[in-house]
């Protein structure tokens, strides 16, 4: 059986390349709805829909576990998917999120004050900043919503001056209240981690998701050797989107580079 990867576009190739790079070995499905993408200005009851769509596509591809490489599915979908829709439908699969291992990491990291850069309905869900609280209250959380740039990560502009204008606006506030840790709260955003690290400066240690989340997926088959025994090993990987084109192929070999040899394709599927 299949490791499946989903998100709404290309942010999850961030955490998908970390994956490759540390679990090579796992046969492998990424989805991105990339037709309706972004879901970030979308409310909690449509992201759900959405993603369930997408887990639902990728259980029939025989996925035993999906990574919702999406904190914007993550923090809205999540919960109602494993709560209500997979003991219902499929008890024995597993769906995780990646909010909890970038909060572990940086309430591990002895910061005081923490900026969160994130999609409107990461942001507004309160998620990440619940969650830091549960492992130390007197962290100070301060949210940012940063909703022009997923389209422009979607245009493969992950550099440059116009990007940089905007992630300026975002994060100046954050940067002026003196945070000492910056979360790259959205998948997308580990594409632009670069840019975001020349306007917060050498004092902000600014965390993107994919590493950390591929570290404690190793852990967590480690520790479930029930689940790690039902997936193939065989190195495969296959690519879905919900709207093709020769142009999004080319970004995504972009992102993933070598990982996205000549003889994969993206296929597309409706969900
Ligand atoms: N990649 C998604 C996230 O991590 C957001 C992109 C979108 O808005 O669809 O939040």
């Amino acid at each position: 059986m299949n490791i499946g990867v989903f998100d709404s576009g290309l942010g999850g190739l961030t955490i998908f390349k970390e994956l490759l790079k540390k679990l090579p070995q796992y046969n492998y499905i990424y989805l991105g709805d990339n037709a309706r993408v972004p879901y970030g200005g979308r409310s909690p009851a449509v992201i759900y829909e959405f993603t369930k769509q997408g887990v639902e596509f990728l259980l029939k591809k025989n996925c035993q576990l999906i990574i919702l490489a999406c904190n914007t599915a993550s923090t809205n979908a999540l919960r109602r998917i494993q709560q209500e829709y997979l003991p219902v439908h499929y008890p024995d699969r597993r769906v995780l999120g990646i909010v909890l291992p970038s909060v572990e990491a940086v309430a591990e990291s002895g910061t005081r004050r923490v900026g969160i850069i994130a999609t409107w309905a990461t942001v507004n869900s309160g998620s990440f900043v619940r969650e830091i609280k549960k492992i130390n209250q007197e962290i100070e959380v301060l949210q940012q919503a940063g909703p022009l740039l997923v389209p422009f990560i979607e245009e493969g502009e992950i550099s440059g001056q116009f990007l940089e204008g905007i992630l300026r606006r975002y994060l100046t506030p954050l940067v002026d209240a003196n945070i000492d840790s910056l979360i790259l709260g959205c998948t997308h955003y580990g594409l632009i981690k670069e840019a975001a690290e020349k306007i917060t400066g050498p004092g902000v240690r600014v965390i993107s998701e994919g590493e950390v989340v591929a570290s404690k997926l190793k852990k967590y088959l480690a520790r479930h050797h029930e689940i790690d025994k039902k997936l193939s090993k065989k190195g495969k990987r296959q690519y879905f989107v919900t709207d093709y084109s020769q142009r999004y192929q080319d970004l995504v070999k972009l992102f993933l580079g070598n990982h996205f040899s000549n003889g994969h394709k993206l296929k597309m599927v409706a969900l």
